[in-house]
């Protein structure tokens, strides 16, 4: 098979293009702006890189898309900070550019594999979020964090929809508070342009205080990324026909903790594995003064994952503690501070 990675350097790009040339016979064609996430890939056989962006190698896109069977595009920004500082960035980006590539995917009726987001449920107050009978809840028009969720929102409906007419195939895959190596730069989470684990993570290395937004009750589900990228693989590998028009939730559902006790379990996990313990102390600010006037929180996010463990036979192996550990260490060692014998 030959699978079309866009964003191929991103957080999931990266990390999903190493477990197919690993693990499977496919090629993988991949492009992004970039390649510093690649090095364990780019000079395989199998993967051929092109530098480039979306929004302007249009000739290029169009030919791959033509050529490969399946098309993965992961191409967006994903931190909520940009969402509420930047909205029409996240909306020409996230929106317009994946557009572009699904109306391609139908044009050549193709397979296609899409990143929708956690972000779509917004403030839906079932226990767990279900893919088929959850309500999707955004606040007003005025907090513009909901842009992100709006536009995956309305990209998997677009996507549905062409799958119905038989112009494509389509299996969305909605990743719940995903964490692991190379997610955000530690240069991102220094501008509060990270997610939550990578910014607490720039505080514990400098010795910053850590901010609660409004005291840290909010909840998430982290799940660690070679969990998800198990799950995407097995999308990938199985039959396009029995998994089109499905949608899948891939998260840990046992992972959910509050950020209070992120803070806290990453505090105890950076004391334990560096030899300077951490400097600074955890605050509290609340979300108008952290993130500005368009911002609006999610109380809790926990997925139903019945349908990934039926229809995927596919079940997240790595609890709290090691997914944070895991995800602390990767960064350490990259950043100089550890070394991989440490
Ligand atoms: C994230 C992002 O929108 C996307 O990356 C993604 O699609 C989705 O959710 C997901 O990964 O499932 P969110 O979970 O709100 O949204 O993003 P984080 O920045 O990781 O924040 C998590 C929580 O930590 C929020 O309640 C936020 O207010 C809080 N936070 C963040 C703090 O308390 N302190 C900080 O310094 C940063």
């Amino acid at each position: 098979m030959k699978i079309l990675i866009l964003g191929a350097n991103g957080f999931i790009g990266n990390a999903l293009t190493r477990k197919l040339l690993e693990t499977t016979d496919n090629e993988v064609y991949g492009m992004d702006l970039s390649n510093n996430k690649l090095e364990h890939s780019i000079a395989h056989p199998r993967f051929h890189f092109v530098e480039g962006d979306v929004n302007i190698s249009n000739e290029w896109i169009e030919y791959h898309i033509r050529k490969c069977d399946v098309i993965v595009p992961l191409v967006a920004i994903a931190t909520p900070n940009v969402y509420v500082t930047d909205p029409l960035k996240v909306f020409q980006l996230d929106f317009e550019s994946n557009l572009k590539v699904i109306k391609l995917v139908a044009k050549y009726h193709k397979r296609l594999i899409f990143p929708s987001t956690s972000e779509t449920y917004g403030m839906c107050e079932d226990e767990k979020f279900n893919e088929y009978t959850s309500n999707l809840v955004l606040g007003p028009i005025h907090k513009c964090r909901w842009i992100y969720s709006a536009s995956k929102q309305l990209l998997d409906r677009v996507i549905i929809a062409h799958a119905e007419k038989g112009d494509l195939t389509c299996t969305i895959f909605r990743p719940f508070n995903w964490v692991g190596s190379k997610l955000d730069s530690m240069e991102e989470a220094q501008l509060g342009n990270g997610r939550v684990i990578t910014i607490f993570l720039y505080n514990l290395i400098h010795g910053k205080d850590i901010v609660l937004v409004n005291g840290g009750k909010q909840r998430r589900a982290f799940t660690y990324l070679d969990d998800g990228i198990d799950a995407l693989v097995k999308i990938i590998e199985m039959d396009s026909t029995i998994l089109n028009e499905k949608i899948f939730n891939i998260g840990s559902p046992d992972n959910d903790i509050s950020i209070a006790k992120l803070a806290d379990i990453m505090v105890d996990t950076y004391n334990e594995i560096m030899d300077e313990p951490y400097k600074g102390k955890i605050t509290t600010k609340s979300e108008g003064e952290f993130y500005g006037k368009g911002y609006e929180d999610i109380p809790i996010r926990v997925p139903d994952i019945t349908e990934a463990r039926t229809k995927l036979l596919w079940e997240p192996k790595c609890d709290i503690h090691q997914s944070i550990k895991n995800t602390m260490t990767a960064y350490l060692i990259d950043e100089g501070y550890l070394t991989s014998e440490s």
